[in-house]
């Protein structure tokens, strides 16, 4: 639904420049929901502003709804017509909600009817419809001095929706509310993307964001994505700092000598007791050093951080038995990315 390829944004600055995005490739499918993560400064907005081409990538193309928006870009009144219409059907979403203070609620929903030349009938109850789906019906002849910030928000996601747009770009439009607020909104986003199958590019610097609406998410730092996925393939990579922070499990080594591994437990995995035969099948004791279940992108997901006796290359095979029960298994201390035939010759090396 959007791609973006080797998308690139060079800011001049005072004499020097400034690279926000360094060869951006992104793929959004059409109905989910994908979050953009980073520190600030990571090239989060650039990336956002570039995709709806409010801001002229420096190279690289953008394709939303099939359409190469820069290929539209700056390419005479045609295309100019062309590319308007295509950004009409982007909503987009910000932190600060930049509704018109002089305008009603009604009015500010309107606005962007206003400029497509919609009549004043059909914006009135397109409107007031709108109004209604964000659960504020009853504030039409309200101003925006009036509201919460969380029906400010509303207001502006109604605003973005006035377009029937298939896409909807977010910016930390829910950075300015507290935690209450937030999930009331991140949930809207939710039923909006699932009642009118709207595909979602949120940004966000708040991972609880990201675990609490997204299928897939992309970590950016200093203008480049370093890891994207779905959320459950990103809990499935090794080494994944991603699925690290949506799903962090504590717990230090008790001493020298040990072998500790996180073991991500999906679905039915989930409820076998592979822990205990473990410890049965291998004859080993086994310490729990951290342990939590939680809910990512609707699925229940179970995370242990347990310790073996002994070194990683004396416990290569109850950790492959672990990974044959279909659990995921990731060695903290020690090689943790030692591939699989090194362990094995390493055990051998051990065993002559
Ligand atoms: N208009 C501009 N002119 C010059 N430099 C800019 C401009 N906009 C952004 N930058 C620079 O580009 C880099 C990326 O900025 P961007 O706003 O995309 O980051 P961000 O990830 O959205 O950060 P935040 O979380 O603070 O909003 C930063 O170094 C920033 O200073
Ligand atoms: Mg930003």
């Amino acid at each position: 639904m959007i791609t973006t390829t080797g998308l690139t944004k060079v800011y001049p600055s005072r004499g020097r420049e400034v690279t926000a995005l360094d060869g951006v490739d992104l793929h959004v499918r059409e109905g989910e929901v994908y979050g953009v993560i980073g520190q600030s400064g990571a090239g989060k907005s650039s990336l956002i502003r570039c995709v709806n081409l409010l801001e002229r990538p420096t190279a690289g193309t953008v394709t939303v709804d099939g359409q190469d928006l820069t290929a539209l870009a700056g390419r005479g009144r045609r295309a100019g017509k062309e590319l308007r219409q295509a950004r009409s059907r982007i909503g987009m979403v910000f932190q600060h909600f930049n509704l018109l203070s002089s305008r009603t609620v009604q009015d500010n929903v309107e606005l962007p009817l206003e400029i497509l030349g919609v009549s004043g009938q059909e914006r009135s109850r397109k409107a007031l419809e709108l109004l209604d789906l964000v659960g504020l019906a009853d504030k039409a002849r309200a101003y925006p001095a009036q509201l919460s910030g969380g029906q400010k928000q509303r207001v502006g996601i109604a605003r973005a929706l006035a377009g029937d747009p298939k896409v909807l770009l977010s910016d930390e439009a829910t950075s300015a509310l507290d935690p209450e607020t937030t999930r009331s909104i991140l949930q809207l986003l939710r039923d909006l993307n699932r009642q009118l199958g709207l595909t979602v590019l949120l940004i966000t610097h708040e991972m609880d964001v990201v675990k609490t609406i997204c299928d897939s998410a992309a970590l950016m730092k200093k203008g480049r994505i370093v890891e994207s996925g779905t959320v459950s393939e990103l809990l499935a990579t090794p080494g994944s700092e991603l699925a690290q922070e949506l799903f962090p499990v504590g717990g230090q080594a008790s001493g020298p000598g040990r072998t500790v591994i996180d073991v991500t437990f999906h679905g039915e995995a989930a409820t076998q007791p592979v822990i205990s035969q473990l410890s049965r099948t291998y004859n080993i004791d086994i310490s729990i050093l951290g342990a939590a279940m939680d809910t990512v992108a609707g699925k229940q997901i179970g995370r242990m951080r347990i310790e073996l006796p002994g070194r990683y290359e004396e416990n290569v095979v109850p950790v492959g038995f672990l990974r044959e029960q279909g659990l995921q298994v990731e060695v903290v201390d020690g090689p943790a990315n030692v591939p699989a035939q090194t362990a094995a010759a390493l055990v051998k090396e051990g065993a002559k």
